[in-house]
C-alpha cells in the first residue's frame, strides 16, 4: 500500500530533551526529522540554528529537513549544510534569487524544497518546479505549531500535483500545519505525499499507534475518488 512520508516536526518536542524525544520519533517510526528554523524577521518566532542539528546529526540515521522560515535564506544554507541537513527548504516569499538558491542546495547533493505561505498561490513556483524536491505548502501561517489546519490550502496541493503529472515532473508535496490524524486524510485526497507533524504527533501518547492511524487516514483519502 502506497504510505505518506511522515515528517516530525521537533519544535513541537521537549527542548529539554532532544535526545529522548529523537529516540522517541525513531521508535515510532517516521520518516524524516523536521526542524524549523525561525529567525524573528520572516516570522517573529526564533527557534533552532545550525548547531541543533549537527547536535542531533550524529544520533540519527534518518534525513533531517530543515525548514528555513528566515529572510535572507541564501545567507544561512551553507552553515546548514555543513551541520548535515539532508533537505533544505525555502520560502519563495524570503528571496528574489530561488532559482539559484536551489541550484546551490541541489549542487551541493541535498534535496531541495521551495515553500509557499497560505496567501502565496502555487503558480507563482511554476519556473521552480523542474528543479526542485519538494514542494512544502503551508497549511497554516508559520511561526507556531498548534495552529488549524486552513482547509483552502490544500487545494494548492491539488492543482500543484497535477501540474506535475501534465509536466512529468517528480518533486514531492508535502503539507505543514495542522496535520493530524483526521486533517491527514485531507492532504491525501489533495494529493500531499509529505505530512509534517508536530504538535498531534508528539503529544500523543501512543504515538506509534498515532501514525498508524494518521497514515491509514491518509491512504484512505488518497483512495477517495
Ligand atoms: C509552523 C512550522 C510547522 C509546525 C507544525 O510554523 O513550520 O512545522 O511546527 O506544527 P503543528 O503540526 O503543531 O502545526
Ligand atoms: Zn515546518
Amino acid at each position: 500500500m502506497e504510505m505518506p512520508v511522515v515528517a516530525a516536526s521537533f519544535l513541537a518536542a521537549d527542548w529539554f530533551d532532544m535526545r529522548s524525544e529523537l529516540t522517541r520519533m525513531e521508535s515510532a517510526g517516521v520518516d524524516w526529522l523536521h526542524v524549523d528554523v525561525m529567525d524573528g524577521r520572516f516570522v517573529p518566532a526564533l527557534s533552532f540554528g545550525p548547531k541543533m542539528v549537527a547536535s542531533l546529526k550524529p544520533h540519527s540515521r534518518l534525513p533531517f529537513d530543515v525548514h528555513l522560515m528566515t529572510v535572507e535564506p541564501e545567507s544561512l544554507v551553507s552553515d546548514f549544510i555543513s551541520a548535515g541537513a539532508d533537505s533544505i527548504t525555502f520560502h519563495v516569499e524570503a528571496t528574489v534569487h530561488a532559482h539559484r538558491l536551489a541550484e546551490t542546495i541541489r549542487g551541493s547533493g541535498l534535496r531541495c524544497g521551495v515553500s509557499i505561505v497560505p496567501s502565496t498561490p502555487a503558480s507563482l513556483l511554476s519556473e521552480l518546479l523542474p528543479i526542485v524536491d519538494i514542494v512544502l505548502v503551508m497549511t497554516v501561517d508559520p511561526g507556531a505549531g498548534g495552529q488549524a489546519m486552513i482547509p483552502a490550502c490544500l487545494g494548492k496541493c491539488s492543482s500543484l500535483a497535477a501540474d506535475r503529472e501534465a509536466r512529468g515532473l517528480s518533486f514531492l508535496i508535502s503539507v505543514d500545519g495542522g496535520i493530524n490524524a483526521e486533517t491527514a486524510g485531507q492532504a491525501g485526497a489533495a494529493g500531499a505525499d509529505v505530512l509534517v507533524m508536530g504538535s498531534a504527533l508528539f503529544s500523543a501518547e501512543d504515538p506509534k499507534a498515532f501514525l498508524r492511524e494518521a497514515r491509514a487516514s491518509w491512504a484512505a483519502g488518497r483512495r477517495a475518488p
